[in-house]
């Protein structure tokens, strides 16, 4: 009675020109394993659940791309998106669907565009998770974290929890979600304070329960669309609801309520994880493809270096040569070219930004 639920909906914006609308992060092999993150993430459930117990929820537009990655998924287990409404909405709606066919089932919802160092170790957290999620608390990976991001949830860790086949739960006092900096620097300082990893382990009726409390409308809304969705009809209601579904992440909607009112626990994952944000995050992970300095990542790309370091990623056939820069990143593709450093790679999402903005 565990179903996984893989959101794959972001664009990873900070990753352009690599990552694109058409090409989002999760359609990327980043890793040089050989598979996209999507599929790695597949994988990496696959022991808990067999592929009929992992849903996919994506937008329309790459229904193919994902088939082709996924060529197990059934139509059963694929919800497709007509436009983007944010992580609530996607793990609403698949929580919706699959309490209508299992209304004892927990679910887990993984990201598809993480990277996660040891496959082993993550299915024994959340062989955990699911054990407290049992005894209805909402559970989040919690990962220990090595400087004050504001791209991440924090998690305050409290009492531990006395649950069998948990030994490492422990109650969630506070969850913020993106802090500012200042925040989150006084957190880390106070090591009293986990990264959110980006992972939520209920029982899909208690992660309802909490959406109906906290977003009343959101909640009727997907409960509508999953009364409808395994009839006739589905398409009529989808059209008639989705389009009006408030955008708002399942971290505010469900995770910091639910800290707030003592039901939300945490486990703390000792795997190596990285949400690979951008390209300086990038270049640490990449291990392979490394030329002296560099870290490369592309198929066939021909890099000559002098005295240079960074990371260049490629998808052309042009060659790229480069000569005394340091830390630089470079990625060229076949209708974009990016150069930047690595202390500003953060910066890149201004200008798809920018460029959205132009048209
Ligand atoms: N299908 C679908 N549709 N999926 C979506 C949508 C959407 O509209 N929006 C987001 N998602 C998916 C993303 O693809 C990703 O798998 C997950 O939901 C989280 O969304 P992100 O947009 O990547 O969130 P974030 O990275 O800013 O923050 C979250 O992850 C951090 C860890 O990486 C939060 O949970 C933070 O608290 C957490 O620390
Ligand atoms: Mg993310």
């Amino acid at each position: 009675d565990f179903h996984a639920v893989i959101p794959a909906g972001g664009v990873g914006s900070r990753l352009w020109p690599l990552s694109r609308a058409e090409a989002p992060k999760f359609l990327h092999d980043l890793t040089g394993s050989g598979h996209t993150l999507l599929r790695d993430t597949w994988n990496r459930v696959l022991p808990l659940t067999g592929s009929d117990g992992i849903m996919v929820v994506t937008g329309r537009a790459h229904r193919a791309a994902v088939e082709a990655q996924l060529p197990e998924l059934t139509d059963a287990n694929i919800v497709l998106e007509s436009e983007p409404k944010d992580s609530s909405a996607a793990i609403g709606l698949a929580a919706a669907i699959l309490v209508r066919r299992n209304p004892e089932v927990v679910i887990g919802s993984f990201a598809a565009d993480h990277v996660i160092g040891d496959a082993v170790a993550f299915r024994h957290a959340v062989s955990e998770a699911v054990a407290v999620a049992r005894e209805g608390y909402v559970t989040t990976i919690g990962m220990t974290p090595t400087e004050p991001s504001v791209g991440f949830g924090y998690i305050c860790c409290g009492e531990p929890l006395a649950i069998e086949g948990a030994p490492h739960a422990q109650l969630v006092t506070r969850f913020v979600e993106k802090p500012d900096l200042a925040t989150a620097t006084e957190y880390v300082a106070s090591g009293e304070y986990l990264w959110n990893g980006g992972m939520f382990i209920a029982r899909a009726d208690r992660l309802l329960e909490e959406l109906a409390q906290s977003q009343p409308e959101l909640h009727t809304g997907l409960v509508r669309i999953a009364a409808a969705w395994d009839t006739p009809v589905r398409s009529q209601v989808v059209d008639a609801v989705w389009p009006g579904l408030l955008k708002i992440a399942i971290d505010y909607s469900v995770a910091e309520p639910a800290a707030a009112g003592g039901r939300l626990a945490v486990v703390r994952g000792t795997f190596p994880w990285d949400d690979v944000g951008d390209f300086s995050s990038l270049a640490k992970l990449l291990s392979n493809g490394r030329v002296g300095d560099l870290a490369i990542l592309g198929e066939g790309a021909r890099v000559l270096a002098d005295s240079s370091s960074g990371v260049v990623v490629s998808r052309t056939s042009r060659l790229i040569s480069l000569i005394g820069v340091q830390d630089i990143v470079v990625v060229d593709t076949s209708d974009a070219l990016l150069v930047t450093t690595r202390e500003n790679a953060q910066r890149v999402k201004s200008v798809v930004d920018a460029i959205k903005q132009s048209g």
